[in-house]
């Protein structure tokens, strides 16, 4: 081996460590100790050296958290330990019950109880061999598993390799890997948009996406883990706390609230605090696990069948009210799907009166045999939208009548379709019913996409009835006359033609959003956009080409030929082509996007020497950022102008949120001349 080799391999083994440290301070520790432009350069080395030496190869590289897709599924694996869940108490009675039976168990010893959050998420189980990660498995049936060690490798919080040297050769730790609040909200938003079915709670996406065969998918999902169970030979300490404690100072992210006491009194404290103050927590969780703390008192109390005699979790109460089932109503959206509504006696619910809640699809409605005047139970946990938990059947009457599903569109009359595989029902009417035809020119004037904003839903209702518009190409074709009426409203018809003409500087990727191709949302339109570059291209598409663009699953891939496909749209497309509207990346675009700011969030505020906001903003957006108006702990910088209001710069230095000026932002972006 020559020096140069030599030295390019201790720099390959020095960089893998550093970049493991970084990772740890930035997703476990939230405390970055080096720029994001400095991570990303020495990532860059690590590549390209690797590239140079393939003998070099490690699944646990820093550089190899995405990795190749399962092809075959995943493979059921058998735990080590058995996978056991925990007694459940509802109330402070069985807090104590559980307090009693652990006094008695331990005759009287004295004994600490851990106290911990419950995550809800999905439960896993990582195994370390020589401080590396060799194997990711969910709980499955306590038993058997599925091995996810490659879509687990693209947490980053999970860390492929340990820090220091203080941890056991072999051991498993267990946790929950979830998904936080803010890329739930996002996902949903986006899936809402897309009119894709939505995720009911943070469990369902994360179980969702982990169970997704495409690791790139769920690197993009951002997920999260706490770790809160630690299982081996040779443990560092004898305490569950103390063991925890030393997990993460290896790199584990463990319970931030995690508390050791003495007393039943201080367990109702902990629970007490924790039922309000969860509500601030980035992550979803349902309730207080305790947990006897010494391993040698938790050995002596043993297990039942089914959960350990040690630890006990209490629930919190979702909150949940009983009200009356008045009717049931359909609407359709602008893709045609039917969502069943239940309309109830309004009654207050966790602060807000609920008198509507989704009812999903005719399986959700089968599911509770669900008929009118039915007394419900609603509640609001986890779930954002208020949904129904059940029916008090002893309250039914006797001639109530069951809710059936419409057979018929209720705006059209055209007869519904479900197609196979999809529990949602949809009107096959795109061109002829009025509820998707507004639909569609009401998404393609929206803010997000046109921004058109000198029309709104009554003007669009209204031209739609006078017949002046049938599809959103109509739109470029009103002039000031036609829609004058009786001649008093020349200054409003005036702004409305100006609004709607100067819609064509739109770009092209918002261009792609209005068009209300299904499924395809603003960060889809945007991935089509910035992939075809123009509509030629990507009206030829081929499913092939499509499928293979990351972020693009087949079903939508089959929606985009589809709309391509459909005569009325191909024409709809050549018309908009024809009025002028942006068919292609512009020249900048095509030459300034990157990556850099990819996942960052950044607000702006001030006033800035070398570019305008509205600038900065584009900047922000080109180079894969998203730029949000007001600071919140999300928020990863605060690009700071001068003459800054106070109130901004407080909030920011309280939440911890990184402030950088103009010349840092610039050089983030490789922009600094
Ligand atoms: S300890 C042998 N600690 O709750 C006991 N579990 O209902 C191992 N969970 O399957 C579990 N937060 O998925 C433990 N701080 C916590 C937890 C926790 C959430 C989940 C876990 C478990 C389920 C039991």
């Amino acid at each position: 081996m020559d020096e140069k080799e030599r030295n390019e391999k201790e720099r390959i083994v020095e960089l893998r460590q550093q970049l493991h440290q970084h990772n740890i301070h930035y997703y476990v520790e939230n405390q970055p100790v080096i720029s994001d432009q400095d991570f990303d350069y020495m990532m860059h080395e690590l590549e390209s050296l690797e590239k140079a030496h393939p003998e070099m190869y490690d699944p646990n590289s820093p550089t190899q958290r995405v990795g190749s897709d399962l092809m075959g599924g995943f493979q059921s694996v058998a735990h080590r330990y058995p996978m056991l869940s925990l007694a459940n108490t509802y109330n402070q009675q069985e807090v104590a019950d559980w307090y009693d039976s652990v006094k008695r168990g331990l005759e009287g010893e004295d004994f600490e109880v851990c106290c911990e959050m419950k995550y809800d998420g999905l439960s896993i189980s990582l195994t370390y061999e020589d401080g590396r990660l060799v194997r990711a498995v969910t709980r499955g049936d306590g038993v058997r598993g599925d091995d996810v060690t490659a879509n687990v490798r693209t947490i980053r919080s999970i860390p492929l390799v340990l820090t220091g040297s203080a941890y056991p050769a072999s051991f498993e730790i267990r946790g929950e890997i979830l998904m936080p609040w803010d890329v739930f909200n996002h996902l949903n938003a986006e899936r809402e948009k897309a009119e894709e079915p939505l995720f009911a709670n943070p469990r369902n996406a994360a179980s969702g996406t982990l169970k997704s065969l495409s690791s790139a998918l769920v690197a993009s999902r951002q997920l999260d883990a706490y770790l809160y169970y630690i299982i081996g030979e040779e443990l560092p300490s004898i305490g569950h706390y103390e063991n925890l404690e030393k997990a993460s100072q290896w790199g584990f992210k463990i319970s931030k609230g995690m508390k050791k006491v003495h007393s039943l009194d201080e367990i109702y404290d902990f629970i007490d605090y924790w039922d309000t103050e969860r509500k601030n927590l980035p992550v979803a969780t349902d309730g207080i696990v305790l947990k006897v703390n010494s391993l040698r008192q938790q050995r002596a109390l043993g297990f039942t069948a089914k959960s350990p005699r040690w630890a006990i979790a209490y629930k919190f109460k979702a909150e949940r009210e009983r009200t009356r089932l008045i009717n049931v109503t359909f609407q359709v959206g602008r893709t045609g799907a039917v969502t069943p509504v239940a309309n109830m006696e309004p009654v207050q619910l966790a602060g807000t009166t609920v008198k509507r809640a989704t009812l999903n699809n005719e399986d959700f409605i089968r599911s509770f045999d669900l008929h009118i005047g039915d007394y419900v139970y609603v509640e609001k946990g986890g779930e954002i939208i208020p949904k129904i938990v059940g029916v008090d059947l002893d309250s039914r009457q006797a001639d109530a009548t069951r809710v059936e599903f419409i057979k018929c569109c209720p705006e059209c009359g055209t007869p519904l379709v479900r197609y196979e595989g999809e529990a949602v029902h949809y009107c096959p009417n795109d061109d002829g019913c009025p509820p998707q035809i507004k639909g569609r020119i009401e998404h393609f004037i929206s803010r997000r996409a046109m921004n058109i904003d000198s029309l709104g839903p009554e003007t669009i209702d209204e031209y739609y009835r006078r017949g002046i518009i049938k599809n959103i190409a109509d739109l470029y074709d009103i002039d000031v006359q036609q829609i004058n009426g009786d001649g008093s409203r020349e200054k409003s018809a005036r702004k409305i033609v100006e609004g709607i003409a100067a819609s064509r500087e739109v770009p092209f990727e918002r261009v792609v959003f209005a068009l209300g191709i299904r499924l395809v949302g603003e960060t889809s339109a945007k991935t089509l956009a910035r992939h075809f570059k123009d509509i030629d291209r990507l009206q030829a598409a081929t499913l092939d080409e499509l499928t293979h663009i990351d972020g693009i699953g087949e079903i939508m891939a089959k929606s985009v030929i589809s709309y391509f496909q459909n005569d009325e749209n191909a024409t709809i497309v050549r018309r908009l082509k024809d009025y002028g509207l942006r068919m292609s990346l512009s020249e900048e675009q095509l030459a300034g996007h990157t990556d850099r700011l990819k996942g960052l969030t950044i607000v702006i505020s001030g006033v800035f020497q070398r570019h305008s906001r509205d600038e900065y903003k584009t900047l922000i957006e080109q180079h894969g950022g998203k730029n949000t108006g007001s600071i919140s702990a999300k928020t990863s910088y605060l690009l700071a102008g001068d003459n800054m209001g106070p109130a901004k710069l407080q909030k920011a230095e309280k939440l911890g949120v990184k402030i950088i000026n103009e010349q840092q932002f610039l050089e983030m972006i490789g922009l600094n001349a």
